[in-house]
């Protein structure tokens, strides 16, 4: 483990160990269309059918069994807060149920409702903020005062970190028979980070590709400059779980791990979530759609070298429904 990187392997082995039994073990799944249309064989690891409906589980219980732990030896720990109107939001409402520790989710006021309703349905106490990042944080860092309790970043905190990359733990013992590369959506690069790690440290030959959208590409853009350099104003994208830029934590890692990073058009994007419905019979929210549109596109189909085996993370399921016009209501006209 490099001096910089935050999470090494053994840090992704323990969180496996801590969150065994706890999360489910996704299966991996394939499709022929898809492969003739990536001209390779693809698997897909199915973190759309994860507890609470993306992988985020991992990380917010691996960060939860730490603090209960800690508990356990005597130190007090009152509440866990966290800014995040989506999947972490969800994930880390379910774990504090499940470790027993009140949790508090700031949310912006102009959040679906269904998000707020599912932060509440598992427990968690919802507070609203104006949606801007300047409240969020201002809000997230009172009630951390006011309830003395310990912020979760969805991203940047280590244990999360640890807890993603449990994903490529699981890829490499489910066999996925000469895996050659493993495409990952990034957002804020936990997911990201603790898969390169996992694989990385175990078979270095295994290429790690992130996959962003052309409207939220800092994590390309820094890779290019071999700096930090997040995104300068709010994306605007249907991929809308990685509007977030890559941070201080995820970077080094990123930097030294990451092979490459593959951008995608909207339209390439819905294209890829799209299909993935209508032929893989998965409902993956466009986010997980983002890796799908990076193995259909021709840089990628255009890679040097012999590329035969590539796994795609599937990372979630959330998919806002009324946002559909026709299932809107129930009602379906002839
Ligand atoms: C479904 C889904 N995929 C990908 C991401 C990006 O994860 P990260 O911020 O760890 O890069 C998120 C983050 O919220 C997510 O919810």
């Amino acid at each position: 483990m490099s001096s910089q990187h935050c999470v090494s392997l053994a840090c992704v082995q323990k969180a496996q160990a801590a969150i065994s039994g706890l999360v489910h073990l996704t299966p991996i799944l394939t499709n022929s269309t898809l492969d003739k249309w990536a001209e390779r064989k693809l698997f897909f690891k199915c973190e759309v059918l994860q507890k609470t409906g993306s992988f985020k589980i991992r990380g917010a219980l691996n960060a939860l069994s730490d603090l209960s732990k800690r508990r356990e030896s005597g130190e007090e720990v009152r509440a866990v807060v966290t800014h995040s109107s989506g999947n972490h939001g969800q994930a880390l409402a379910m774990a504090a149920r499940m470790q027993g520790i009140p949790c508090y989710v700031v949310v912006p006021r102009t959040a679906p409702q269904c998000k707020k309703a599912a932060i509440l349905e598992y427990g968690a106490h919802v507070v609203e903020c104006e949606p801007t990042d300047q409240s969020r944080v201002e809000t997230a860092s009172r009630i951390v005062q006011e309830t003395q309790g310990i912020l979760i970043h969805s991203n940047q905190d280590a244990l999360v970190i640890a807890g993603q990359g449990t994903i490529g733990l699981e890829i490499l013992q489910q066999q996925v028979p000469d895996v050659e590369a493993v495409v990952v959506p990034v957002g804020g690069g936990g997911m990201l980070a603790g898969i390169a790690v996992a694989i990385k440290a175990q078979r270095p030959q295994v290429k790690i590709y992130a996959a962003e959208p052309e409207n939220a590409d800092d994590c390309y853009r820094s890779k290019q400059a071999g700096h930090l350099i997040p995104n300068a104003s709010p994306p605007v994208t249907v991929a809308d779980a990685v509007k977030t830029s890559i941070g201080e934590q995820t970077w080094p890692i990123i930097r030294d791990l990451v092979d490459d990073v593959f951008t995608v058009s909207e339209e390439e994007i819905k294209r890829a979530t799209r299909l993935t419905w209508e032929r893989v019979k998965l409902v993956i929210e466009p986010t997980a759609g983002l890796g799908v549109a990076v193995v259909l596109s021709s840089r990628f189909r255009d890679l040097p070298g012999s590329l035969r085996n590539v796994c795609v993370v599937l990372c979630g399921g959330n998919v806002d429904l009324d946002a559909l016009d026709w299932l809107h209501g129930g009602q379906v006209t002839k």
